[in-house]
């Protein structure tokens, strides 16, 4: 934050030094960035409620006015727009907070009582409010980080007491927000295994929407926390008021979405309170995972470029980095290889020109070997039969390559045909007297031990520190939790219903410990397909696997509804066998990500190794922008017969486009119309070449022809994209 922005907000230091000093009774409290101001005031009673959430006044002193506008209190239900609703007392609304105090009771009240704002080194300004209840000795802290320039929120919430004994904390959200208004629509996300992040749209009406998790682990695979609420009309890439949000954990969630009688909405977010019951200690201070949205005027695309700049600069781990190109094993040999197989596949690597050879599943376990899925999760020897010579000889033999080398575990989990589950039952989690359920043939292990969280660090360490020349990990996360009980809280005398909380703790405790050493190798977060990508794990990983469903048509679509929420630099996409595209298409695809393959690359005919040798030539020049860049989506393909989507770097003399063709039944239907760019710069001149050519083919486009980026964005450009030119990459340059 600059000197300069500070002074323009002059409230920043008066409120601060207020609450340093004084402790207030009322408060107006404007939460601001550059387009979008959040205001929460107190009332009469000292209560704090949501009172404004719309565009920044020019003068903050009247926001304290807003409240006037609106009559929410309302004698028989109670105060609708409380910023943080306790339970048992006033409000008979759905509470975010639900206690049972050290003594048994559970009526709670929270009352205003100090609050501070300040920036921090991250280039937000931080704004703590502190609520306390008269009766007992029990207070919640809301915390709000602003990014202004992004227009990007983080909220939470940190619970304390001094009460004497555990207080129960049974419902526990990160954030209650009030949003007036008259009509609402939500974009929620559903999914299954290879058929994630499928969106719906609809119309929110009175009553109460609910997006939850009960899966334990992997627990995007059903549902999604991530959404789009857009104001007044169905949300459009170009105008409207929108937020794009997302619930910041790796565990259960519940987004929980109400029209009420005034016919606004109460959002209330954050972990499940199904089955979570918490025994807070006095002292101890329970923090909430994070909401975190980004707020826009004009439409989802300006939303998703300021969470994705937030994202890249503030929040995923080397957002601003490099990432590694790679060739993986996974769908070229499943678990059935050798040595001799895998050093084969180096020289493929090798002559393809990408950085990395990933190993996957398979190369561990003796006893029970890793044939198959069935057995051998958790036992992390190296198979002595597929690979006498260990890793440290795979290592070593990519290097000669050239290449890097990387390795997939997933040390959450255990096969029962394990050694590991012979030795360590008591880690497992399982009801100890019914009989286990499977998912994939495997069980989870119980992080919220600490032992298990050791062995679980240990699995990683041991990897790093034999082969110090390790380049990357995929770290994947196969099953739920089935039969919740945890060996371990029974033993500390805990409640059980702390094992779904504490397991995605002990996960985190555990990630912090593989960063405090190894603090920027690459690591990839795979849940067999996206059942986890959550900017919390994201603050560990560099990147995420979105779905094994790499059928680049139904990519298009994934790639299209992932993008709202995450920069192209975090999400893998890899070039496979899956669907009927040609390789051409499927390189297309997979190139605006972080580019991978998993195909036998010596089976592919010699004008397709061209190809694609050619093909990663030409994404090691534009990745920059993929990675670093703004990300335009163009053409919807949930509306058209036609995608497309278009990068553009930060000075906007490059940029990259693509183009597909996906009607599966309109084969008629011809590239007609232009398609407007987005993006550049109106003044600037540039040209347009069409790139990543199949052998032997020519363009139609005019590579020399120069446009104003007026032209572009305002009339258009045709790339013909038809049935016989199914997909088009562009490459953009100022001349
Ligand atoms: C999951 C991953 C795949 C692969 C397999 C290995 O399904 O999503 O990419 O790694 O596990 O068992």
């Amino acid at each position: 934050m600059t000197l300069i922005s500070l002074l323009k907000r002059p409230y920043i230091y008066i409120l601060s030094l207020v609450s340093s000093f004084a402790i207030a009774q009322s408060a107006t409290i404007p939460i601001t960035t550059n387009d979008h101001a959040l205001v929460l005031k107190t009332d009469q009673q000292g209560r704090l409620r949501t009172v404004y959430f719309g565009e920044p006044l020019h003068s903050s002193s009247e926001y304290e006015a807003i409240s006037s506008l609106y009559h929410f209190d309302d004698a028989n239900d109670g105060i609708y727009n409380a910023a943080y609703t306790p339970s048992g007392t006033w409000s008979l609304t759905e509470p975010a907070i639900e206690v049972k105090h050290a003594d048994g009771n559970s009526a709670l009240e929270l009352k205003y009582l100090s609050h501070s704002q300040k920036p921090q080194s991250d280039a937000s300004i931080e704004t703590r409010i502190l609520l306390k209840d008269p009766l007992y000795d029990f207070n919640v802290t809301l915390v709000y980080k602003a990014w202004e320039a992004e227009n990007v929120i983080e909220q939470w919430t940190e619970i304390q007491h001094k009460e004497n004994g555990a207080v129960m904390l049974e419902k526990y959200a990160s954030a209650d927000l009030y949003f007036t208004g008259d009509n609402f629509y939500l974009t929620s996300y559903h999914g299954r295994w290879a058929k994630e992040m499928q969106c719906k749209e609809e119309k929110l009406e009175n009553g109460r929407k609910i997006i939850d998790s009960k899966l334990g682990t992997r627990a995007m695979l059903l549902q999604s926390p991530n959404f789009i609420l857009s104001f007044d009309q169905p949300a459009s890439e170009n105008e409207g008021k929108v937020i794009l949000g997302q619930l910041a954990w790796s565990g259960n969630f519940k987004l929980d979405f109400e029209v009420d009688t005034y016919d606004n909405l109460k959002f209330l977010a954050g972990i499940n309170p199904y089955s979570s019951t918490y025994a807070l200690p006095a002292n101890q201070v329970f923090k909430t995972p994070s909401l975190i949205y980004a707020i826009s005027n004009h439409g989802t695309g300006e939303a998703s470029r300021g969470l994705h700049r937030w994202a890249r600069n503030y929040r995923v781990l080397d957002g601003q980095g490099e990432r590694l190109t790679l060739l993986n094993n996974w769908e070229a040999t499943y678990f059935d290889f050798d040595e001799d197989k895998i050093t084969g596949l180096f020289k493929d690597a090798k002559e393809l020109g990408i950085d990395m050879f990933l190993l996957d599943d398979g190369w561990f376990a003796n006893k029970y070997p890793r044939n198959s899925d069935r057995s051998g999760l958790g036992d992390w020897q190296e198979n002595v039969k597929k690979l006498p010579s260990g890793i440290g000889h795979l290592v070593k033999e990519a290097t000669k390559e050239g290449i890097k080398f990387g390795i997939w575990i997933e040390p959450e989990m255990v096969n029962p045909k394990s050694e590991l589950y012979e030795q360590h039952l008591d880690w497992v989690i399982r009801q100890p007297d019914r009989p286990e359920v499977y998912y994939r043939n495997q069980l989870v292990l119980d992080l919220s031990n600490p032992e298990v969280q050791d062995f679980v660090f240990g699995v990683v360490d041991k990897l790093f520190t034999e082969n110090p020349q390790l380049a990357f990990i995929k770290w994947d996360c196969n099953a739920v939790i089935y039969n919740a009980y945890s060996a371990y809280l029974a033993e500390q005398e805990l409640p059980q219903s702390q094992l779904y909380v504490d397991y995605v703790k002990g996960l985190y405790a555990v990630l912090e410990r593989v960063r405090a050493k190894y603090p920027k190798v690459p690591i990839m977060l795979c849940s067999g397909g996206g059942g986890r990508g959550d900017y919390e794990a994201l603050r560990y990983f560099t990147e995420f696997w979105p779905s094994d469903d790499t059928d680049p048509l139904e990519r298009i679509f994934m790639q299209w509804d992932y993008s709202y929420f995450f920069p192209s630099v975090v999400t893998c996409n890899h070039v496979t066998d899956w669907g009927k595209q040609p390789i051409k298409f499927r390189v297309d695809v997979a190139s605006m990500g972080k580019l991978g393959f998993d195909i036998v690359f010596s089976h592919l005919s010699e004008d397709e190794k061209a190809f694609c040798k050619q093909a990663v030539k030409n994404y090691d020049r534009f990745k920059e922008i993929i990675w670093h860049g703004d990300q335009y989506r163009l053409v919807n393909p949930h509306e058209n017969d036609f995608s497309a989507v278009m990068y553009v770097n930060e000075s906007k003399e490059k940029a990259v486009f693509f183009g597909y063709f996906i009607s599966q039944r309109q084969r008629l239907i011809t590239d007609k119309e232009p398609i407007k760019f987005n993006g550049l710069d109106p003044e600037k001149q540039y040209t347009v070449k069409e790139i990543n050519l199949f052998p032997g083919k020519r363009s139609p486009l005019d590579s020399e022809k120069v446009y104003s980026g007026d032209f572009l964005m305002k009339a258009g450009y045709n790339p013909m994209i038809n049935a016989g030119r199914t997909s088009v990459v562009l490459e953009i340059e100022e001349r």
